[in-house]
């Protein structure tokens, strides 16, 4: 059965002293009690080697947002996936929007980023969504079944392994949410399209997340849909309460 996820995205925040602070204060709000879905932080590359040792891997997995689309050598500043998982990291944000509108990433180069990802024994979060003008010509499936394409060269197998994530772009950090019915609908539809490219066990098999302006006010309403997930998680994993709070929307 597809898990229930609460992940954040730290984004370019937090020096490497208040990331640690903030992993341990999220660890000490989950010591009283396991959460009842998985979470996971994604951090920048250099808190990882710092966070994942002092947060409890039982209940708290641990990630990086990015990574390269080369194996190793002469690329300056990039930080592979080989890199990443020597820290003890287990999961990648990949695709997120904000890589594929600043830094130019394309699906050519997702799906090499994914494979390096997996070839490491990462999990990736792949992201998909669509902007506000395609949102308004009524192109989102289109876009997201567009996207998907850089995941769906892997055999049923390697996807098993991918979470993704459905992040209108409209509403990431905008305090724009997505309806619960307009996330259910998009969400139904890319799980059917997993249906069409491998089967119906898989799609059942693939959690998929919702992302945008997700806060402990509306994450029950949205996680209460069948074929949402759980959510990924921007501004509102920066605070251990808001993000408690996320994850609490699965408690009750
Ligand atoms: P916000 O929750 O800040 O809208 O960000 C969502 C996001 O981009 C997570 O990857």
């Amino acid at each position: 059965m597809r898990k229930n996820i609460v992940a954040g995205n730290w984004k370019m925040n937090k020096t490497l002293q208040e990331g640690v602070e903030l992993a341990k204060g999220l660890n000490e709000a989950l010591a009283a009690s396991k959460p009842n879905c998985d979470v996971i932080i994604c951090t920048p590359y250099i808190h990882l080697a710092s966070v994942t040792p002092l947060v409890d891997a039982a209940k708290i997995g641990v990630g990086a947002e990015n990574c390269a689309d080369k194996e190793s050598g002469a690329y300056t500043g990039e930080i592979s996936a080989a890199m990443v998982a020597s820290t003890g990291a287990k999961y990648v944000i990949l695709g997120h929007s904000e890589r594929r509108a600043y830094y130019g990433e394309n699906n050519a180069i997702l799906t090499e980023k994914v494979k390096l990802a997996l070839a490491n024994g990462l999990t990736p979060i792949f992201c998909i969504g669509e902007v506000l003008e395609q949102r308004e010509a009524n192109k989102q499936n289109e876009v997201v079944l567009d996207q998907l394409q850089a995941v769906y060269e892997l055999s049923a197998e390697d996807f098993s392994k991918c979470i993704l994530a459905y992040e209108p772009v409209w509403a990431i950090g905008t305090g724009k949410t997505a309806s619960a019915a307009q996330a259910q609908e998009i969400h139904a539809y890319i799980r059917s399209t997993i249906v069409d490219k491998y089967d119906a066990k898989v799609a059942e098999n693939t959690s998929i997340l919702y992302g945008g302006s997700c806060k402990p006010t509306n994450a029950k309403e949205l996680f209460a849909n069948p074929d949402v997930d759980g959510g990924l998680i921007g501004g509102a994993a920066l605070k251990v309460a808001d993000f408690k709070g996320i994850i609490d929307a699965f408690n009750a």
